[in-house]
């Protein structure tokens, strides 16, 4: 399998309207055609990022302003926070879950706790 390094950029300015949403649309498509694989995580209430993709979520979509925001989606989110442990980013690295590539380590037991919460949810 072909494991090539993920880079997170975040856009953000406190002045509003200075092109933070134009350049996540155009530096995205612009790397798209460079052959590199995008996803614009859109967390605007004003999804203006969606809306200039020519993306129509219809009405009554669920966003992940609606997760973050109305309690009734609350139970779509975990309590268990995985820390940052560069030894997750080794163990993706070996290709091994990191459970296996060290099981004593933060990153294994924040897993193991992630699939005891999900598994106790039901
Ligand atoms: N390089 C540019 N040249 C001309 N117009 C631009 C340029 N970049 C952005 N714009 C225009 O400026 C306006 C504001 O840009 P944009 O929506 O990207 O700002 P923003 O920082 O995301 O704003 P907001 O704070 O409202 O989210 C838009 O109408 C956009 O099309
Ligand atoms: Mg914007």
């Amino acid at each position: 399998m072909d494991i090539r390094p993920t880079r997170t950029i975040a856009v953000a300015n406190g002045k509003g309207g200075v092109e933070k949403t134009a350049l996540v649309i155009n530096l995205g498509a612009a790397l798209v055609l460079k052959e590199k694989s995008v996803l614009i995580i859109d967390m605007d209430p004003q999804f203006n990022a969606t809306r200039g993709l020519g993306i129509d979520i219809g009405e009554g979509a669920l966003t992940v302003y609606d997760i973050i925001m109305n309690d009734r989606y609350q139970n779509l989110l975990f309590d268990t926070t995985i820390r940052i442990n560069t030894t997750i980013a080794e163990s993706t690295a070996v290709g091994k879950p990191v459970i296996f590539y060290r099981p004593a380590c933060h990153g294994s037991s924040d897993f193991v706790e992630l699939a005891e919460e999900m598994i106790n949810r039901g």
